[in-house]
C-alpha cells in the first residue's frame, strides 16, 4: 500500500469553487488507445482566482488549454490535476488518452466482449477525462464518436443523435446532444455490433418515444420481456406517480461484463444481461421477475435520480431508497403484493440486518466513507426504501404523492439532499417529520419490544412497547426512533376485534416515539391475539413471547396473508433457536407435531393463494436462520436446517405428493397465476426429492426431462443436488453438454453445486474454477461460483478448518488488483469474524491480515479490512 486512502465526511461538504455548464466530449475510439477531447464551459462560484481541481485517475494528459490558449500552470497532484491563475469564465479544453482493453476494473471506458461501454457511477467518470467529478455539477452534454464502423456500427450516448456521417477510412462518426443538464455519473457511450428490437410509447400527453434495446447478436428472441417491462414501467410511472418520460428516446443495452445489476444513465441505460436477456428455456420465473423489476427500477431513476439527483455521495439513498420503493410498488402493482412483500422482507431480515451487525454498519445516509462504491449497500437500497416506505405509511398514499409533487416542483433539474426530500413531506402532508429524521442519521437494527395486558372485567387489553437500538460499530450512543407499529387484535376463533379507546376506532398504526410507552384498547371482549408489525410497518426486530399457539391462529385467521407468512416464520424460529441450542448439546432433534401439522394445514388449504403456500413452505435459508442468533454456529444451523427439511419431507409426504401432482401448468407463461403454481409444485418437489429414495429420483429425472422451461429444470436439478440424489451427476452433466456456451445460463450450473451441501464441495469449487465456462473476468461467474459458496453456502466457508477463508484469500488476492469492487463484495463473509466462535475468528483475522499485507491493495479492500480488524 504506497498511501493511505483517506475518508471523507458529510459534514465537510462545500460547494465547489466552479461548475461546468456545457461539455462537448470527444471520443476518437479505439479499443486499445482512445483519446478524449473535453470542451467544457467553466464558471466561476467561489474566491475570485482559486484554483480549479479536477479528478482523474489512469489518464495520460496530451494537452491542457484556456480559451484556445496552451495553458502551463497547472499540475498534477496523485489523482487531482490543479489549474491555476484561472479568469472568472472560460473554456477549457483537455485533451488525453486511455486505455479501454486494460481495463479490468470495468470503471470508465472499458471492454465488454467486442462492445466498448462505459459505467461512470459513483466515480468512475474520472477514468474517461480530467473533471469535476461530483455529482452537483450538473453540465449539458454534447458527445462526438468517431470509430470503426464495421466492428463498432452503432455508436450510443445520452439524449438524442443529432448529426452523423461517414468517413474516408472506413470509419465513421455521430453526434448526441442531451438537452438535460446533469452530472457526469449518468454520462454513457456504448460501441458496438448488436441486434436491436425497436418499440415505441406514447406517453400519457401524446408524445412518442422511441424504444431500442440493444443486446449481442443471436439474442433478440430473449428482448422481448425486458421490452414489455419498459413499456409497463412507463405507464405505471405515469399513473401511480403522474411522472412521464422526457426525451425521444429511451435506450437500453445489455452487456455481459458488468459489476453490478444495471445503470440509469440519461436516456441509455446500460445492463448487465442478467436483467435483460429472458426466453422461457434460459431463464426462471425468478429470473423473468427481477428482470421486470430492474428495468421498472432504471426507468423510475429518470425522475427520482435523473432529473432530480443527489447533491453528494453521501446523499445516495436519496435516489436508490426512493427508487428502490418505486420499484417494489411497482413489482406489488403488477404481480402480488403480499409475495413481494415478503421477498422485500427477507431480504431485510437475512442481509440487512446481518450488515447492521458487521464492522460496515452505517446510517442509510453515511456520515463517513474511503471508497463510494463500498456504500452500495442492502442498507443503503432496501433499509433506505424500508424508511420511504415508513414515510408512506405514516402519511398515506395521498399525502406521499402531494409530497413527491411538492420534491419534484422544488429540485427537479437540480442536486438535492435526503433533508430536502423529507422536508417536502413534511410541508406537503402538515405532518411532523422532526424524530423521524433520525432514521438516516442513526444506524443499526432496533429491537421492538411488546409484552401486553387484559383485564377481563374491564375488557381493556393493553400494549407495552419499548425500543432499544443497540450499539453499531459506527455508533454507540442511540436515540427513540418514530416507529410506526401496526397492528391488529384477533378473537381465538380468529375473528378480527376492532380497535378502539374511549368509544372511538384508533387508527391500525401506533406511533412508537419514546423509549418505553403503553397502549390502552378498550371493548376487548375476550383475551386477544395480537397481530403485530404487520406488513414489516417497520425495519426493527420484534420481541414478543408468542406461544405456539397463538401463531398457528395467526397462520390460518391472519386477514393479510404476509402475516400468515410471518407468523409461520416466527413459528420456525421458535423450533430453530431450540434446536440449535439441542445440536449442540448432542441431543437429538424432533419437530412437535402440531407444527408439522400447521404446514400441512397451508399444503391441504385449497384457498390459500400457491404463490404464497409456496411461500411459507420455503424454509428460511441457513444465513437468515444465522440472524437469530448473536455468536453464529454454522455447523449446527446448517444441520438444523437438513433435519428440518428431511423432518417435514417425512412428515407432509402424501401432502406433498398431492399438491405436486394438482399444481401442474400445461403451457409455459408468464403469468402470475402459472408462477405461483409452479413454485408451489416446485417446493413440493425439493422436499420429495428428500423422501422414499426411487420415486425422488424417478421424479427429478422426470421432471428435468420433460421440462420445456428453465423454472421447472432447474428445480428437478436443484433438488437432486440439494438432496445429493445419484442423478445429480447426470443431469448436471446434461446440462452442461447443452448450455456451456451460455455464461448467464451456466451461472445457474456454477450457483447450484457452490451451494451443493455435499462434503467435498470446496474441492468441487475448486476444480469447476477451470471449467470452459468459468473466468475469473468476468463478475456474473465470479458471483455465480465464489460468491455462491462464500455467501451462500455457509457451513461450508466456515468449515472449521479455515479452508473456506484460505481459498477466499487466494481468490482476493488475484482480484484485488484486476477487480476492486468485485473483490470488495465478495470479501463481506470474511469481514463478519465477530459474529463467529474464538477458534474461527483467529482463523478470519488470519485471513484478513494476509490479505492487509498485499501489495497495491485497493481502497475498496482497505476500508473493509481495516474495519474489520480494527
Ligand atoms: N445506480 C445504479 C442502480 O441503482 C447502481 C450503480 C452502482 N454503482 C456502483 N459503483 N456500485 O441501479
Ligand atoms: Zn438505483
Amino acid at each position: 500500500m504506497t498511501q493511505q486512502p483517506l475518508a471523507k465526511y458529510r459534514h465537510d461538504y462545500r460547494a465547489p469553487d466552479y461548475t461546468i455548464t456545457d461539455i462537448s466530449l470527444e471520443f476518437d475510439l479505439n479499443a486499445d488507445t482512445t483519446t478524449v477531447t473535453a470542451v467544457s464551459n467553466v464558471v466561476g462560484q467561489g474566491p475570485a482566482g482559486a484554483p480549479l481541481i479536477l479528478n482523474g485517475e489512469e489518464l495520460e494528459l496530451l494537452a491542457i488549454s484556456i480559451d484556445g490558449q496552451p495553458w502551463p500552470h497547472y499540475r498534477q497532484e496523485g489523482p487531482l490535476l490543479v489549474i491555476e491563475q484561472l479568469p472568472g469564465a472560460f473554456t477549457l479544453t483537455i485533451i488525453n488518452v486511455i486505455h479501454p482493453a486494460r481495463n479490468s476494473a470495468l470503471e470508465g471506458l472499458y471492454l465488454s466482449g467486442d462492445a466498448l461501454c462505459t459505467q461512470c457511477e459513483a466515480e468512475g467518470f474520472r477514468h474517461i477525462t480530467y473533471y469535476l467529478d461530483r455529482p452537483d455539477v450538473l453540465a449539458r452534454f454534447t458527445t462526438r464518436i468517431t470509430a470503426d464502423k464495421t466492428r463498432y456500427p452503432y455508436l450510443l450516448s445520452n439524449g438524442n443523435r443529432i448529426d452523423g456521417g461517414e468517413m474516408a477510412d472506413g470509419r465513421h462518426w455521430v453526434v448526441w446532444q442531451d438537452p438535460f443538464p446533469k452530472p457526469c455519473y449518468l454520462f454513457a457511450l456504448v460501441a458496438g455490433d448488436f441486434d436491436v428490437l425497436r418499440d415505441s410509447f406514447t406517453t400519457r400527453s401524446g408524445r412518442e418515444v422511441a424504444l431500442e434495446l440493444f443486446v449481442d447478436r443471436g439474442n433478440l428472441d430473449r428482448a422481448d420481456w425486458a421490452m414489455t417491462s419498459l413499456k409497463q414501467s412507463m405507464r405505471w410511472d405515469e399513473t401511480r406517480f403522474g411522472l412521464e418520460y422526457d426525451l425521444d428516446i429511451f435506450m437500453i443495452v445489455a452487456v455481459d461484463f458488468f459489476n453490478m445489476g444495471a445503470m440509469e444513465n440519461k436516456g441509455l441505460n446500460v445492463f448487465n444481461s442478467k436483467y435483460v436477456l429472458a426466453r422461457a428455456e434460459t431463464a426462471t420465473d425468478v429470473d423473468y421477475l427481477n428482470i421486470e423489476r430492474v428495468i421498472g427500477h432504471e426507468y423510475f431513476h429518470n425522475w427520482t435520480g435523473n432529473r432530480i439527483t443527489c447533491r453528494d455521495w453521501f446523499q445516495l439513498s436519496l435516489k436508490e431508497g426512493l427508487t428502490v420503493f418505486r420499484d417494489q410498488e411497482f413489482s406489488a402493482d403488477l404481480g402480488s403484493r403480499p409475495v413481494n412483500r415478503i421477498g422485500n422482507v427477507r431480504v431485510m431480515r437475512g442481509s440487512q440486518f446481518a450488515e447492521d451487525a458487521s464492522p460496515m454498519a452505517h446510517p442509510i445516509r453515511p456520515d463517513k466513507v474511503i471508497e463510494m462504491n463500498n456504500f452500495y449497500t442492502v442498507t443503503v437500497y432496501e433499509k433506505g426504501a424500508e424508511v420511504i416506505r415508513m414515510l408512506h405509511t405514516l402519511l398515506g398514499e395521498e399525502k406521499f404523492q402531494a409530497g413527491m409533487r411538492l420534491y419534484v416542483e422544488r429540485h427537479d433539474g437540480s442536486a438535492a439532499t435526503c433533508d430536502d426530500f423529507v422536508d417536502a413531506m413534511e410541508q406537503a402532508s402538515g405532518i411532523d417529520l422532526a424524530q423521524f429524521r433520525r432514521w438516516y442519521s442513526q444506524s443499526g437494527t432496533p429491537v421492538l419490544s411488546v409484552r401486553d395486558d387484559y383485564n377481563p372485567e374491564l375488557g381493556q387489553y393493553q400494549l407495552h412497547v419499548s425500543q432499544m437500538t443497540p450499539p453499531t460499530a459506527d455508533q454507540i450512543e442511540k436515540l427513540p426512533l418514530h416507529i410506526p407499529l401496526d397492528i391488529e387484535l384477533y378473537d381465538v376463533e380468529g375473528r378480527v376485534i376492532p380497535l378502539r379507546r374511549d368509544g372511538q376506532a384508533v387508527d391500525n398504526v401506533l406511533n412508537i416515539t419514546d423509549s418505553v410507552q403503553t397502549f390502552i384498547f378498550d371493548e376487548v371482549p375476550s383475551l386477544p391475539v395480537p397481530s403485530l408489525l404487520r406488513g414489516f410497518s417497520a425495519p426493527v426486530k420484534l420481541d414478543y413471547p408468542y406461544s405456539d399457539q397463538q401463531l398457528t391462529l395467526l397462520m390460518r385467521f391472519a386477514t393479510d396473508q404476509f402475516s400468515r407468512w410471518d407468523a409461520a416464520q416466527s413459528l420456525l424460529s421458535i423450533y430453530i433457536r431450540l434446536s440449535v441450542a439441542r445440536v449442540t448439546q448432542g441431543q437429538p432433534l424432533t419437530l412437535p407435531l402440531h407444527v408439522a401439522d400447521a404446514f400441512r394445514g397451508v399444503l391441504l388449504d385449497a384457498n390459500l393463494d400457491p404463490a404464497l403456500a409456496a411461500q411459507i413452505l420455503t424454509l428460511p435459508s441457513e444465513n437468515e436462520m444465522a440472524e437469530l442468533f448473536s455468536i453464529i454456529d454454522p455447523a449446527a444451523i446448517h444441520e438444523v436446517h437438513q433435519a428440518l427439511i428431511r423432518c417435514l419431507a417425512t412428515e407432509l409426504a402424501d401432502e406433498l405428493l398431492a399438491v405436486y401432482l394438482a399444481n401442474k401448468t400445461p403451457v409455459y407463461r408468464v403469468e402470475h397465476e402459472d408462477i405461483g403454481k409452479r413454485a408451489l409444485r416446485n417446493i413440493c418437489l425439493f422436499y420429495l426429492a428428500f423422501g422414499e429414495h426411487d420415486r425422488a429420483v424417478r421424479m427429478a429425472t422426470a421432471q428435468y426431462h420433460a421440462a420445456d422451461n428453465m423454472t421447472d429444470a432447474l428445480a428437478a436439478i436443484s433438488a437432486a443436488v440439494a438432496a445429493r440424489l445419484p442423478c445429480q451427476a447426470t443431469l448436471l452433466a446434461e446440462f452442461d453438454e447443452r448450455w456451456h456456451h451460455d455464461g448467464l445460463v451456466m451461472d445457474k450450473w456454477f450457483t447450484l453445486q457452490a451451494a451443493s451441501p455435499a462434503g467435498d464441495v470446496l474441492a468441487q469449487v475448486k476444480s469447476l474454477l477451470n471449467h470452459r465456462s468459468f473466468s475469473l473476468n468476468n463478475p456474473n461467474r465470479i458471483r455465480a461460483l465464489i460468491g455462491a459458496f462464500s455467501a451462500g453456502n455457509p457451513s461450508a466457508f466456515h468449515a472449521a478448518d479455515g479452508s473456506g477463508y484460505r481459498f477466499l484469500v487466494e481468490i482476493l488476492t488475484e482480484l484485488n488488483t484486476r477487480n476492486p469492487q468485485v473483490a470488495s463484495r465478495l470479501i463481506e463473509p470474511l469481514i463478519r469474524l465477530r459474529r463467529y466462535d474464538e477458534a474461527r475468528q483467529a482463523l478470519m483475522r488470519k485471513a484478513l491480515a494476509t490479505l492487509q499485507a498485499l501489495p497495491n491493495l485497493s481502497g475498496d479492500l482497505y476500508e473493509k479490512i481495516t474495519k474489520a480488524l480494527g
